[in-house]
């Protein structure tokens, strides 16, 4: 607990209402991401007013989302079960680029430019969300490699 605040994490498990926590997380998450999807299509129309209101909405589901999620226990809260599960989601992402390209480069090759193009496209964000949470970790004298891998290394 931080912050003088009572933590959530796992609050379903000793709810009457663990239905109610699970319904609202799948409507907060899939909100969340029916938002973006409009959010996208609002963006290639040219609706840019629309697109950033939408876009707010989505980030608001998607954090909501995520409160119901740690009701229901979806990450761990022990601090070094926590920062592990961070470092894992920092490999993932810095590992991401290469395995990426590769994927564009193959559905490519079978003649798919667009979806060639879009998987591209979020290369360089997936190498930030990385590069994000490396400065955390460096501000934080956190040696993220002391926590063992559980995918495999880049070479
Ligand atoms: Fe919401
Ligand atoms: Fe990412």
């Amino acid at each position: 607990m931080q912050g003088g605040s009572v933590s959530i994490h796992n609050y379903a498990e000793h709810s009457q209402f663990g239905d109610i926590i699970k319904r609202m997380h799948n409507g907060e998450v899939s909100g969340s991401n029916m938002y973006y999807v409009l959010a996208w299509i609002a963006r290639e129309k040219g609706y840019d007013d629309l697109f950033d209101a939408l876009m707010k909405n989505a980030a608001e589901d998607s954090l909501h989302g995520g409160m119901y999620g740690a009701m229901l226990g979806k990450a761990k809260a022990g601090e070094e079960d926590f920062w592990h599960m961070v470092v894992n989601f920092y490999r993932l992402e810095s590992q991401a680029g290469p395995q990426l390209q590769e994927m564009a480069d193959k559905v490519r090759a079978a003649g798919e430019e667009v979806l060639a193009r879009c998987i591209e496209s979020t290369i360089d964000e997936e190498s930030e969300h990385a590069r994000r949470l490396e400065d955390v970790f460096k501000s934080r004298g956190i040696s993220w490699q002391q926590y063992p891998c559980r995918v495999t290394e880049p070479s």
